[in-house]
């Protein structure tokens, strides 16, 4: 399938920067990914030319699009090193909005030593060009859900409730929880001979948040292949970039049954 020429719903095994030159202009609607970060995992071929991807996802993304760039820091010399921060500034320095720093808390992570709390999270930032032009909460029960505000006060001025039959929904909050790791993060095991891998239910909630059905997905730093496939089950296009050969390969085995298949969405096969 091709959008104005160029091939979508494939990785192409390159630096994402020579992607996006060769992408046209404004035709991806979201970013979901997640870069290298610091040089904390040695992946072949890494290389990080931070201003030309931002200028080249600048470039692909359509007006109100968004990136969902998930980063965390290395601690180095007793201090961890600010990476994230300076990254989402220069997004701002480059034109984008620094929409919402949300974060990805793992309910489950790896113990930690030292006079450190364990390390549970990771940023979640959303950057959009101009005001994100698709937004579709996620919810969730509010407290008194099934109860209704009587606008009188009772003697003591606490507020009186009556029950009623409607469900009342808000908003849930920027910082999401999700379990990891083996089994977990996905069942596909092949995806576990990448060291990074998300876990399809964060995917899952932001492309279901920020795009519509028939949305344009890119992930320039595509791993096992985690956003092409939640994006695909979800009804998305995509578009993948990664750098190294033995990690394309690993991504394409993991969408083959996939891709092949239009069957509805599972989470983790259930
Ligand atoms: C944190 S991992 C992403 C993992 C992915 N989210 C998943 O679920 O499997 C970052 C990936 O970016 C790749 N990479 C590093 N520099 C790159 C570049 N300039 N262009 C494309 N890919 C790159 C690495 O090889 C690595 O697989």
């Amino acid at each position: 399938m091709k959008i104005k020429g160029f091939e979508i719903n494939k990785i192409y095994t390159e630096n994402c920067v020579d992607t996006m030159a060769n992408m046209p202009e404004e035709i991806v609607d979201m970013v979901m990914t997640s870069p290298p970060y610091d040089d904390l995992r040695n992946y072949k071929g890494f290389e990080f030319p931070l201003d030309d991807i931002i200028k080249g996802l600048y470039r692909v993304l359509k007006e109100g699009g968004v990136i969902i760039w998930v980063v965390a820091d290395k601690t180095e010399n007793g201090s961890e090193t600010g990476t994230s921060f300076k990254q989402a500034l220069r997004f701002k320095e480059l034109g984008f909005r620094i929409h919402d720093t949300m974060i990805y808390y793992k309910n489950n992570p790896m113990p930690t030593t030292g006079k450190r709390y364990h390390q549970h999270f990771e940023y979640m930032f959303c950057f959009s060009k101009d005001t994100p032009k698709t937004f579709n909460p996620i919810t969730e029960p509010t407290k008194y859900n099934g109860l209704a505000n009587m606008k009188n006060r009772g003697k003591e001025g606490r507020l009186n409730y009556k029950k009623v039959e409607r469900t009342t929904e808000k908003k849930v909050g920027n910082v999401f929880f999700y379990s990891v790791g083996g089994g977990i993060s996905t069942k596909d095991k092949i995806a576990y001979k990448h060291p990074a891998i998300f876990p399809e239910k964060l995917v899952y909630d932001q492309i279901i948040t920020w795009t519509n059905k028939g949305d344009v997905v890119y992930d320039p730093f595509m791993g096992s292949g985690t956003t092409a496939k939640v994006a695909h089950l979800l009804g998305r296009k995509w578009i993948g970039s990664e750098i190294s050969e033995e990690y394309t390969e690993i991504a394409n085995k993991r969408l083959e049954k996939y891709l092949k298949n239009n069957f509805l969405f599972t989470l983790n096969g259930e």
